[in-house]
């Protein structure tokens, strides 16, 4: 999909039977949708308002045929000045209109629209963002595809040229988003951690400013990951601990690291989950997916950093090679850890992640992404990602960043009060801390491999994917956040 901006009316794009405009009803008690500079389109949207025909109701679409052939398609951003999550839900709206209209250009005018502490920079950004996602395809495994979904081919932004740099970052956060849904999407009998190994090379490939490191079980048993190794030992699949690096910083930068939690499908192992709704497992990679989109995006855009991607793929399943409650594994850094539940496997194959990032990267800042708890969709559900750091800065840099992306974080304890849950009679520290602040007690657990280096944890148990019927479906969270914190580190 192509963007342009200009500056130019919007006029001509009524005659254009290809083409649509997009105008935003605002308002409450006087809504206005204004920007076609035609006379006469004016007087019939002014029309169309007084007979309640449209309202600025945030998200409602009207798609309006004209005599001349185009359409005008009225989409409500509620009250002037416009929320940002308004904003975006509106955007949406009218992006999810036009994939099933035969329009296939559109036009937008931006200057018509204030967005309440937001500048024109972020707007831009965000319009490319929604419109670059949406011709995103779930049905990657029908045997047909549907024929409604038509996606425009390009979109004309009316604003101030200086704003294409917001509109490329835009649409490289789109293609991150969308690389990551695929990924989660994809069945767990295509997405294994091969599958995500064969994927970074690819994406390698394509960009020469990644090198890629794949370590196989063998190499994690000599580099001693025997916490890691208790997780892939049960199936089949083999375990792959996936690193890419990307220079694009001065030489001696040290880089940033993400490391993303790649379970493959999290059956639970031996610690056996319920099978309703088990096939949502095929989602506990949503944080590999989420750092392997961010990698690609951050490609594109040649961001001028160092950063390293580092994913810990694995399958969790039972079988008579599995790890049972009450086996004591040692970890890289040389922790003993008591399993006492196979179900809180993604701390075990995340702990030797980061021991070995840190040793061979010593990053600057170093963040896992992971589906981690059931206890961080409970307390925060699909809106926010759970935030844990003892590190200021990362948390302020983390927030900042969720803000500038309207990619939601709210930041949970992670005090040394809540270390004692995870002590055992028999091991230097358990992989669980009983029912209290589960989400707090797995950060705990990973907290004890970052000593020394400044690190964050993002548990997206919530976002990651919209759970059950109809919705269900990967987000592509968080990389919008993702990136906005790499990009401000430049
Ligand atoms: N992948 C799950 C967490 C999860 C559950 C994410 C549901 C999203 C929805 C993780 O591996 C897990 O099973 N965690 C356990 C930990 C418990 C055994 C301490 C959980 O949250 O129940
Ligand atoms: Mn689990
Ligand atoms: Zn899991």
């Amino acid at each position: 999909m192509n963007f342009n901006i200009t500056q130019t009316d919007l006029s001509h794009y009524l005659l254009d039977k290809q083409g649509s405009i997009i105008l935003a009803v605002t308002g409450k008690d006087d809504i206005q949708a204004q920007c076609s500079q035609s006379k006469e389109v004016d007087e019939f949207v002014s029309r169309l308002i007084e007979q309640k025909d449209v309202t600025s109701k945030v998200g409602s679409t009207s798609v309006i045929p004209m005599p001349s052939g185009s359409r005008l398609i009225m989409v409500g951003f509620g009250e002037h000045p416009v929320k940002p999550s308004n904003f975006i839900k509106a955007l949406n709206a009218a992006a999810l209109a036009l994939k099933t209209s035969p329009a296939t250009t559109a036009a937008f005018d931006l200057k018509s629209i204030t967005v309440e502490g937001k500048e024109n920079t972020w707007m831009a950004q965000q319009t490319a963002q929604a419109f670059a996602t949406a011709p995103y395809d779930i049905a990657h495994c029908k045997s047909k595809k549907e024929e409604t979904s038509l996606a425009i081919e390009s979109l004309t932004i009316l604003a101030d040229e200086s704003l294409e740099k917001d509109v490329i970052y835009g649409q490289s956060v789109a293609n991150g988003i969308t690389l990551a849904k695929t990924l989660a999407d994809l069945p767990p009998n295509i997405v294994t951690p091969s599958y995500l190994a064969k994927k970074a090379q690819r994406i390698a490939k394509e960009h020469p400013a990644f090198t890629t490191t794949i370590i196989d079980e063998e190499e994690m048993e000599e580099l001693g990951m025997g916490s890691f190794l208790s997780v892939s030992k049960g199936s089949i699949e083999a375990g792959k601990l996936i690193c890419m690096e990307y220079r694009g910083g001065k030489s001696d930068e040290a880089p940033h690291v993400f490391v993303g939690k790649g379970i493959t499908f999290d059956s639970g192992g031996i610690s056996l989950k319920p099978g309703a709704g088990m096939d949502e497992m095929k989602y506990d990679m949503g944080g590999a997916a989420s750092v392997l989109g961010a990698a690609q995006s951050i490609a594109e855009i040649n961001l001028p950093i160092n950063f390293v991607a580092v994913i810990a793929a694995a399958e969790n399943m039972p079988s008579g090679n599995a790890s049972k409650p009450g086996d004591i594994v040692t970890a890289m850094n040389g922790t003993t850890i008591e399993i006492l539940n196979t179900d809180a496997e993604g701390r075990l194959v995340l702990c030797d992640a980061l021991t070995y990032a840190i040793n061979t990267y010593k990053p600057a800042s170093i963040v896992d992404i992971a589906t981690l708890t059931g206890a961080c969709l409970m307390a925060l559900g699909s809106v926010n990602s759970g935030l844990m750091t003892e590190d200021e800065t990362m948390a302020a840099d983390l927030l900042l960043a969720s803000e500038q992306a309207s990619d939601a974080v709210w930041r949970l304890p992670l005090q040394d009060e809540y270390q004692e849950l995870l002590d055992s009679n028999f091991a230097d520290i358990a992989n669980i801390g009983g029912r209290l602040a589960g989400a707090t007690t797995a950060a705990c657990f990973l907290s004890r491999f970052t000593k020394g280096t400044p690190w964050a944890h993002l548990d997206v148990a919530g976002t990651a994917w919209n759970s059950g019927g109809k919705n269900k479906g990967a987000t592509g969270r968080p990389v919008p956040l993702l990136l906005s914190y790499l990009k401000a580190k430049v």
